[in-house]
């Protein structure tokens, strides 16, 4: 989300004249943009302001902004700790920043804005992004779910979601300008509505986007497991475009902490709607998000995580240490379980996940698949990195390539993280 936020303010920018630079030395203008979802990261974003001070006393005209959740949870905090920062705006206020720095530039402000009177999506200019190929596309912001322990509810507000006929329309012009691979987003992307409750949903869209020629790869992120249904599967199922990857947050193993955390779903409902996505397309990888360390998370409850982890056989997964946030009903519970006791869970949880990744991943040495070439591999120079549809990344050796090709590829060695392929075909388009 914050990726494609970062991105609709540089194209406001770009329509007032600015450009963008390399580095923060070469800026007039510098935009952090943050997020809150655990306190680490918010605890960062304070140290990296601090650190701006001299950047900004160098060039007193230079304008210091910060934009995201932590820009609309701590805007005052912002302003009274750090008074070297010109401009706060909150999750749906970011479109104002340009203009305001503009202002700013011209002797106005400071600025707080966190009044949420912004429609952040139709700003999007399709033809300036940062990836040819790959877009982002938001299509619901906000969240209604009621998790115990997360703060998007508050610092993102209620799910609301754009007209169909707006995103079809943005993937239409991105693709006509040469992008191959959507990605659309939501904080829960699949209870998508299209602001018609009842009459649209995730599965309407996926239909719809069929007919966009050209556009060669979907993918949506990131799914409540209660916001399946069929009507949604069978779209996926029919998809000649669908990635066969699916992230699908578990949280925990344990019907016991998923009660707590109030997620509305147990492990065997979990795993039927795993069942029936399978069923309906057999090669679907799913993702995974954990939160270890939970309030009330015993022993059992985490040898139950691990156990699912391994019988679901995801084939990743994302797992975070459980840290309270301000204003979530999990923050009047007592942070009980000892931050060793959260680490080793996590590394606990991690090595089953290599484990199950890199077996997997050996089962494909040998076979063909497709790979979207995304860019140098960043540890080789040498080598191409791309992603293969279930969004494995695959290194290739061959000197030829671009940015931007499909290409077949075979398998010929595999870690838990990387497939290494050699290259069949040059263009399978
Ligand atoms: N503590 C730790 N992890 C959290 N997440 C959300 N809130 C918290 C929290 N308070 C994790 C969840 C979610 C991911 C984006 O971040 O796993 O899926
Ligand atoms: Fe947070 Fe996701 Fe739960 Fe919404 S569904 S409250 S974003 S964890």
């Amino acid at each position: 989300m914050n990726i494609v936020d970062s991105e609709l303010v540089l194209s406001g920018f770009q329509r007032l004249g600015f450009l963008e630079t390399r580095s923060g030395e070469d800026a007039d203008v510098l935009i952090l943009n943050t997020c809150s979802v655990r306190d680490h990261a918010e605890h960062r974003v304070f140290s990296r302001i601090g650190a701006l001070r001299s950047w900004k006393q160098d060039r007193p005209r230079r304008v210091l902004a910060v934009m995201g959740c932590m820009a609309q949870r701590e805007a005052v905090a912002i302003r009274r700790r750090m008074p070297h920062v010109d401009l706060v705006a909150g999750t749906r206020d970011f479109p104002k920043i340009p203009e305001l720095a503009r202002r700013i530039r011209a002797g106005e402000g400071p600025f707080v804005v966190v009044d949420g009177t912004a429609r952040p999506d139709v700003v999007r200019n399709p033809a300036s992004r940062p990836r040819l190929y790959q877009a982002y596309v938001s299509i619901m912001r906000g969240c209604d779910r009621p998790c115990t322990y997360c703060i998007v509810p508050t610092v993102r507000g209620r799910a609301v979601s754009r007209p169909m006929e707006e995103v079809v329309w943005e993937v239409r012009a991105l693709v006509e300008d040469g992008v191959v691979e959507v990605c659309l987003l939501g904080q829960t992307v699949n209870a998508y509505d299209g602001g018609r409750r009842g009459r649209v949903h995730l599965g309407t869209l996926i239909r719809e986007l069929e007919s966009v020629d050209g556009l060669r790869r979907l993918r949506f992120v990131t799914n409540h497991p209660q916001d399946f249904n069929e009507e949604i599967v069978a779209a996926m199922a029919e998809s000649t475009r669908l990635d066969r990857f699916l992230h699908m947050p578990i949280q925990s193993g344990s019907n016991r902490i998923l009660k707590a955390m109030r997620r509305g779903y147990t492990v065997e409902k979990y795993r039927s709607t795993v069942a029936a996505i399978r069923q309906a397309i057999p090669d679907m990888q799913i993702g995974c998000d954990w939160i270890v360390g939970y309030p009330g998370e015993v022993e059992a409850d985490h040898e139950a995580s691990l156990q699912v982890c391994e019988e679901i056989g995801f084939s990743q997964s994302f797992i975070f240490k459980y840290s309270p946030r301000p204003r979530t009903n999990a923050a009047e519970l007592v942070d009980d379980v000892p931050e060793d006791v959260k680490k080793r869970r996590n590394q606990e949880l991690l090595a089953v996940q290599e484990r199950v990744s890199r077996d997997a991943n050996r089962q494909l040495i040998g076979t063909e698949t497709d790979v979207l070439i995304e860019g140098r591999s960043k540890l080789d120079r040498d080598r191409w990195s791309g992603r293969d549809p279930a969004h494995r990344v695959v290194i290739l050796d061959d000197p030829d390539l671009a940015s931007g090709m499909i290409v077949r590829a075979k398998i010929r060695s595999a870690t838990a993280l990387t497939l290494f392929a050699d290259l069949v075909t040059e263009r399978v388009r």
